[in-house]
C-alpha cells in the first residue's frame, strides 16, 4: 500500500476504525495543491477491506483531475464507509466517521455520494469544520456541461447541432435535463430508461423517440450519451458502437480508461466523463462559497476544455483520456510552488 501511495502520488490515506459502533472507513486525500480536497462520502458494504481502500483511492484521484480541469480551487478526496447503508445504528456510524474527518481539519470536505443523503451530510456537518451539504440539486449544471461537450464533439465530427441525432441512456436527473436542452436545440433525441414512466413522460413532454433498453448503446446516432450507471462501455461494446461520438454524464462509463485508445482507433470522438460532467462540481463549489455569480459561464467553459483536449489528442496522437490527464497534471504542477490553499 505504501508503494501505491508513492506511485500514485497520494498525500494521505486514513484508515479509520471504531469497533464500539462498528465503523470501518477510509478517507483518501489525493492532492490538495489547488485547494482542500472535496469528495463524496460513499456508504456501502464492500466485498473486502482492500476493495474499500481501492474505491476510495480511485475516486479521490479522479476528483483531483476533475477539479483541476474544471478550474475550481479544490483538490481530490473521497471517503468510504464500509457498511450497509441500512445499518441499524447508521447515525452512530456516520458520527464516528465524521470525527475522523474532523481530525483532518478541513483538508477533506465531505459531500453527497452513493448511500448518503443531505440529512446525513447535515449530521456529519455538526462534527466537521466544513461540509458540502448540497441543498441545491447540481444536475442542471451537470447536464449543461454535458450538452456543451456534445456540441464540441459534433463540431469535431463536422456535424451541426440542429438536425443531429443523440441517443441518451438514462432519463434521470441529468439525462432529462440533457434531453430538454437538446430538443430545444432541434436535436433528434432517442432515449431509454429502465423506468418506463420516465420514458413515457419524456415522449409526452419533449417528443423524444423511445428506444429499447438493449439497443440504446448501439443506436444509429451521431452521439451516444450514457447518463445512467457507470461501466456501460466495455471491450465488447466498443466494436459495436454506431455513434460517431461518445459523451455523457455517467461516471466511469468506460470499464477501463485504456478503452479510450480503442475508441480513438475506431475514430469515435470521446469527451471523458470527468470533463463533460464537471458542471455539477462547479455548481457545488459555488454553493460552498455562497457565490453563484458567473456560474453558467463557468460551466459553459467546459466546452473550451473539451475542445483543447480533443485538439491535443489529435496533435499528439494520444487518446483523449491521456490528453486530459496531461492537461490536469500541467495545471496542478503549475500551481505546486504557490500552493494557494495549503
Ligand atoms: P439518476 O439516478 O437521477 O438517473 C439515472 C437514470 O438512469 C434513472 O432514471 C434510472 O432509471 C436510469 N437507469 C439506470 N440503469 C439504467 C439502464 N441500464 N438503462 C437505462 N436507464 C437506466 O442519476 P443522475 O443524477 O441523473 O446521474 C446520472 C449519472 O451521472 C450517474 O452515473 C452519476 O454518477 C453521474 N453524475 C451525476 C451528477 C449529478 O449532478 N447528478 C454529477 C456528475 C456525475
Amino acid at each position: 500500500l505504501t508503494a501505491e501511495l508513492h506511485q500514485r502520488d497520494f498525500e494521505q490515506l486514513v484508515i479509520c476504525r471504531d469497533p464500539e459502533v462498528g465503523l470501518e472507513s477510509v478517507i483518501a486525500v489525493h492532492d490538495t495543491t489547488l485547494g482542500p480536497s472535496l469528495g463524496g462520502v460513499r456508504m456501502r458494504r464492500y466485498p473486502s477491506r482492500a476493495a474499500a481502500v481501492a474505491d476510495a483511492m480511485d475516486l479521490a484521484q479522479a476528483m483531483t483531475y476533475k477539479a483541476a480541469l474544471a478550474g475550481v480551487p479544490l483538490g481530490g478526496g473521497k471517503s468510504v464507509i464500509n457498511a450497509d447503508s441500512r445499518v441499524a445504528n447508521r447515525d452512530e456510524v456516520l458520527i464516528a466517521h465524521a470525527k475522523y474527518v474532523a481530525a483532518l481539519n478541513g483538508r477533506y470536505i465531505p459531500a453527497l455520494d452513493m448511500g448518503t443523503s443531505v440529512r446525513d451530510l447535515e449530521l456529519i456537518g455538526r462534527h466537521v469544520p466544513v461540509v458540502c451539504a448540497q441543498r441545491g440539486d447540481p444536475s442542471y449544471f451537470t447536464a449543461r456541461g454535458v450538452v456543451r461537450s456534445i456540441e464540441v464533439a459534433l463540431e469535431a465530427c463536422g456535424r451541426s447541432v440542429a438536425g443531429s441525432r443523440v441517443a441518451i441512456q438514462g432519463l434521470g436527473n441529468v439525462g432529462l435535463h440533457v434531453a430538454r436542452m437538446l430538443c430545444a436545440a432541434e436535436v433528434e433525441v432517442l432515449a431509454a430508461d429502465i423506468d418506463p414512466v420516465r420514458v413515457h413522460d419524456a415522449v409526452d413532454e419533449l417528443g423524444v423517440t423511445a428506444t429499447d433498453l438493449a439497443d440504446i448503446l448501439f443506436a444509429d446516432a451521431d452521439v451516444l450519451a450514457p447518463c445512467a450507471a457507470g461501466g456501460v462501455i466495455d471491450e465488447h461494446a466498443v466494436p459495436r458502437l454506431r455513434a460517431s461520438a461518445l459523451v455523457g454524464a455517467a461516471n466511469n462509463m468506460l470499464t477501463t480508461p485504456a478503452l479510450a485508445r480503442d475508441l480513438r482507433e475506431r475514430g469515435i470522438v470521446h469527451v471523458p466523463d470527468f470533463v463533460a460532467n464537471a458542471g455539477g462540481l462547479i455548481a457545488v463549489e459555488a454553493e460552498l462559497r455562497d457565490d453563484e455569480s458567473g456560474l453558467a459561464d463557468r460551466v459553459d467553459a467546459i466546452a473550451d476544455t473539451a475542445r483543447d483536449m480533443v485538439n491535443r489528442s489529435e496533435r499528439n496522437g494520444v487518446d483523449v483520456v491521456s490528453a486530459a490527464l496531461s492537461m490536469a497534471t500541467e495545471i496542478i504542477e503549475g500551481n505546486r510552488k504557490y500552493r494557494p490553499w495549503f
